[in-house]
């Protein structure tokens, strides 16, 4: 028989929205939690040493058969699943009760009890609570918050602004975890190969304490806006020891039921199916049920309109104080944004994510560009430095702008706003062969849809398309006419600026590659294979995500259209989640905006890329939802309506 540790007498498991406790804190025996060994009691492994078994018995093996360990009554696991889900980062609410001693003890016995590499315990908890040291670690709090304040966004920054992000002066106990990578010295099993598993071990018992905190009725709130270092020598730390993590605790009157940054719209959580995967990653589901990968997932869940919601928002379009119909294209935005989130008014799509997905083109060894393949490595640099038109446009917009490189034939530095997500280093020329192998093209239409994903579970509430990639006109333009059948001579432009010959060189490479290939374009992946760019299969998974969370897309040029044909072809009820940012100087986009039915918002002759002409499209879709939620009906503000 296996020996089960006692466990402490624990409350049954709480109905979550009935049960009083969820609102005022555990009862008694929570509080009064186990026995006064664990409190006050020498450690007895560091007393008597090792039980002698374990020094000169057997190692360990199968042994002889045994029953299987019945795991914990059911109520006691419904408890520590509870202590669990309802742990909650607190950061308002706070009581000025002291923090008795003994519960402390018990807190912090248990984050001791945090399993560590090679047993190194390399935690410290050092517990402050002077009043002039947390105020001078506020201070330091308050300087990073500025700073971090200073680089958002617009939209993001007055959202931040309604944020708390500390309690350090609220609470009447801080705990300062630390760690020292030093401990155990140079043979400490397993953190020799892996250094950073020292850290892993401090933020275990970080784990463990914010569970028994919680558990006492505890609330705690971590917080990193620190300077590690300077955060340090605040505290007086050795200078071997890093500081992990700071936590301000103290008791609340009731813990939130969720996240407070899920509440005010920061971010959300991510379905346990997204992280789970079966056997391979990417084959994502739960155990128990089939695996399914992402792709056919959205597919399966991007469906129509809600037409209630746009008879509703086309309603109240018609009563709102203005002649009908005088929004023109805008009331018809608003429409399709009602029927998109399903509901009227529709939220605002605010904040926004321009994603521009990097890669470079076989197809560029042609000659069908005047530009050399590096600029699109170079111009990554440039948008992550914020130096190109789209991070003007997005900082007057109030946007985000994030870069993917998708296929970027270069080595990129990693850095902060780039995300690497490099299927291969550039395509294959498609005059010679496919673009890509189909295993590629469902890669990338796999990366864009978990981006879509990742920037939707991040807050954002609009997305918008954007693109990079020397020589990418050249694949849009074969894309825009294996999908709607056009002739190359009509959906070819010229780019950047090319001369005569280029021109007539690009259109005759196009019609090599489709007399190649002989695209059928029932088979979207196929087509995206023999022609695209990674960056068109990524926007198509781009799109399709974004519609299977039913969130607005904002199209930038041709070659987000090319790849919004692609995402049509896959689930024609994606282009609802689409709006046209406006319309290129490329022949090849009014083609696909008619082929698609939809209207561009900006028509200025535009043909950079990037994502600018879906970016000044922005306000134009925030305002079209702003009429139709804020501007008063006739009834509402007593105007008389029209006889
Ligand atoms: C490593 C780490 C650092 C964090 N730093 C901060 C912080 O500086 N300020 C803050 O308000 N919350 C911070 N949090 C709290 C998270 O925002 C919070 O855990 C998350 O929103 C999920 O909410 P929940 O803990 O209530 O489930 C941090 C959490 C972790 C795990």
């Amino acid at each position: 028989m296996t020996t089960r540790p006692t466990t402490p007498t624990l409350t049954p498991m709480a109905d979550p929205v009935t049960d009083p406790d969820l609102v005022t804190g555990p009862g008694p025996d929570l509080v009064t939690g186990p026995g006064p060994d664990l409190v006050t009691g020498p450690d007895p492994d560091l007393v008597t040493g090792p039980d002698p078994d374990l020094v000169t018995g057997p190692g360990p093996g199968p042994g002889p058969v045994t029953e299987r360990d019945p795991g914990y009554p059911a109520e006691q696991r419904d408890a520590v699943y509870r202590v669990i889900a309802e742990r909650r980062d607190v950061r308002r609410g706070f009581r000025p009760d002291p923090v008795p001693a003994d519960v402390l003890d018990r807190v912090l016995t248990a984050a001791h009890q945090a399993p560590s590499v090679g047993l190194s315990q390399p935690w410290d908890f050092l517990v402050i609570t002077d009043r002039a040291r947390r105020e001078r670690i506020a201070a330091l709090a308050a300087r990073h918050r500025d700073e971090f304040a200073a680089d958002l966004p617009r939209a993001r920054a007055s959202a931040f602004d309604a944020l708390k992000i500390e309690s350090i002066l609220d609470t009447p106990v801080n705990i300062a975890v630390s760690c020292d990578r030093t401990r155990g010295g140079r043979h400490t099993l397993g953190r020799r190969t892996q250094p950073r598993t020292a850290d892993f071990s401090s933020v275990l018992a970080v784990g463990n304490l914010w569970l028994a905190a919680r558990a006492e009725g505890l609330g705690v709130g971590w917080v990193s806006f620190f300077d590690e270092r300077e955060l340090a020598a605040e505290l007086g730390l050795p200078a071997h020891l890093d500081v992990i993590a700071y936590l301000c605790v103290g008791y609340v009157s009731q813990f939130a039921p969720a996240p407070e940054l899920a509440t005010a719209g920061w971010a959300r959580r991510r379905p346990v199916s997204w992280a789970v995967h079966a056997e391979e990653f990417g084959r994502r589901g739960l155990p128990g049920t089939e695996p399914v990968d992402p792709l056919a997932e959205v597919i399966a869940a991007i469906g129509p309109p809600d037409v209630g919601a746009m008879a509703a928002a086309r309603e109240r379009q018609d009563r709102m104080t203005k002649p009908r119909g005088s929004l023109g294209e805008l009331e018809d935005v608003s429409v399709r944004l009602a029927g998109l989130a399903g509901c009227c008014p529709p939220p605002l799509p605010e904040p926004a994510c321009v994603a521009v997905f990097a890669a470079d083109h076989g197809v560029h060894a042609q000659g069908v560009s005047p530009w050399p393949q590096e600029v699109t490595g170079q111009m990554v640099a440039n948008f992550l430095a914020g130096g190109a038109v789209v991070n003007a446009f997005a900082a007057q917009a109030g946007a985000e702008v994030t870069v993917i490189d998708i296929g970027v034939a270069a080595e990129l530095e990693p850095v902060p706003g780039l995300l690497p997500r490099k299927i291969a280093p550039g395509t294959a020329d498609f005059t010679e062969g496919p673009a890509m192998t189909r295993d590629q093209a469902v890669a990338a239409l796999t990366a864009g849809i978990e981006i879509a994903r990742d920037l939707v579970a991040a807050g954002n509430r609009c997305l918008v398309t954007g693109d990079m990639g020397i020589a990418n006109t050249t694949a849009s333009a074969a894309l825009i006419c294996a999908f709607t059948g056009a002739d190359p001579v009509e959906a070819t432009g010229r780019g950047t600026g090319i001369d005569a010959a280029t021109y007539a060189r690009k259109i005759e490479v196009i019609c090599r590659g489709l007399a190649r290939h002989q695209p059928d374009p029932a088979d979207p992946v196929g087509v995206i294979a023999a022609f695209g760019g990674f960056e068109h299969g990524a926007l198509a998974g781009f799109i399709l995500g974004a519609a299977a969370l039913r969130m607005p897309v904002i199209l930038d040029g041709v070659i987000a259209g090319a790849a919004a044909l692609a995402a049509a072809a896959l689930a024609p009820d994606a282009i609802a989640a689409c709006f046209a940012g406006h319309r290129s100087a490329e022949p090849g986009h009014a083609i696909t905006l008619s082929y698609l039915g939809l209207r561009p918002l900006v028509d200025l002759g535009l043909r950079l890329g990037e994502g600018t002409g879906a970016v000044l499209a922005l306000p134009l879709v925030q305002s079209a939802v702003r009429a139709l939620r804020e501007v008063a009906t006739f009834d509402s503000a007593g105007v008389s309506d029209k006889t």
